[in-house]
């Protein structure tokens, strides 16, 4: 076993992955686990790349249930999941996001703007599927056991859910893109949504031809993903080993 203290400066362990995402372990791994980890580091955001091909119904049925196989605040298990493959309705919530993306452009500098519009956000009709996965705030309330003191451990759970969905999607070979770009009211009647179910997010769902190897804001110019040991803390958040 190791401890904190054992690792040397500016080393976390015994794996790297780097800048490109490919993930390697420095020593052999029993071969699930070793999956496991290559799963978790190849997932990617997908905008660009979906085919449309159709999804194998007992592909979505397993990917499904390790999104719904997640835990939750209280076992609250607080999701629901819109499956939504209807054109027009994809469309119509294209055009809104559309929207949403020129008016958060509008807040951009102009240097930022210029990269900005060389971005995509989203693949909503190229996708084969469209998920929307909402958060039902009054699911086993009130007396939901461990959310008494913090309230967004209900939206903590659905993120896990979704989390799970997405890992699971890319073990299968899918790809998964989130859109965050809409307003919560727009969706929500869109979908016809129960009133008080919050859309937390829309997922767009199918085969890729490819995964990238790396972020498509990093490859843009956008951000740089930052190494562990910039987020990593000992017994205190002033100290840090870099
Ligand atoms: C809560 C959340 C909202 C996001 N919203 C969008 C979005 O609206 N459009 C988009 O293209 N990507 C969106 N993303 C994807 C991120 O941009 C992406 O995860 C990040 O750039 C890292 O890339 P990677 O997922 O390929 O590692 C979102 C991700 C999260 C977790």
């Amino acid at each position: 076993m190791m401890n904190s203290s054992d690792l040397a400066e500016g080393q976390v362990g015994t794996t790297t992955c780097d800048d490109v995402g490919v993930w390697e372990s420095k020593h052999p791994l029993p071969g699930g686990l070793e999956e496991l980890y290559r799963v978790i580091h190849r997932r990617r955001d997908v905008r660009c790349e979906f085919t449309g091909e159709p999804i194998e119904p007992e592909v979505l049925d397993r990917v499904l249930r390790a999104a719904h196989a997640a835990p939750s605040v209280g076992l609250t298990q607080p999701w629901d999941f819109v499956l939504v493959s209807d054109r027009d309705v994809r469309r119509t919530f294209r055009d809104h996001v559309n929207g949403e993306r020129a008016q958060f452009a509008d807040t951009l500098s102009a240097a930022e703007a210029q990269r900005f519009a060389g971005i995509r956000i989203e693949g909503i009709l190229d996708a084969t599927l469209g998920v929307a996965v909402t958060y039902d705030p009054t699911r086993g309330a009130p007396s939901v056991l461990g959310r008494h003191s913090i309230a967004d451990a209900g939206l903590y759970s659905v993120c896990l859910a979704i989390q799970n969905l997405w890992l699971a999607a890319t073990a299968e070979g899918l790809g998964v893109g989130w859109v965050s770009f809409y307003r919560e009211e727009f969706l929500a009647e869109l979908l016809g949504i129960s009133p008080g179910v919050r859309p937390v997010a829309w997922l767009c769902v199918g085969p890729v031809s490819a995964l990238a190897a790396t972020p498509d804001l990093e490859r843009h110019g956008w951000r740089r993903r930052r190494p562990l040991e910039q987020a990593l803390h000992y017994d205190r958040w002033s100290n840090q080993r870099m």
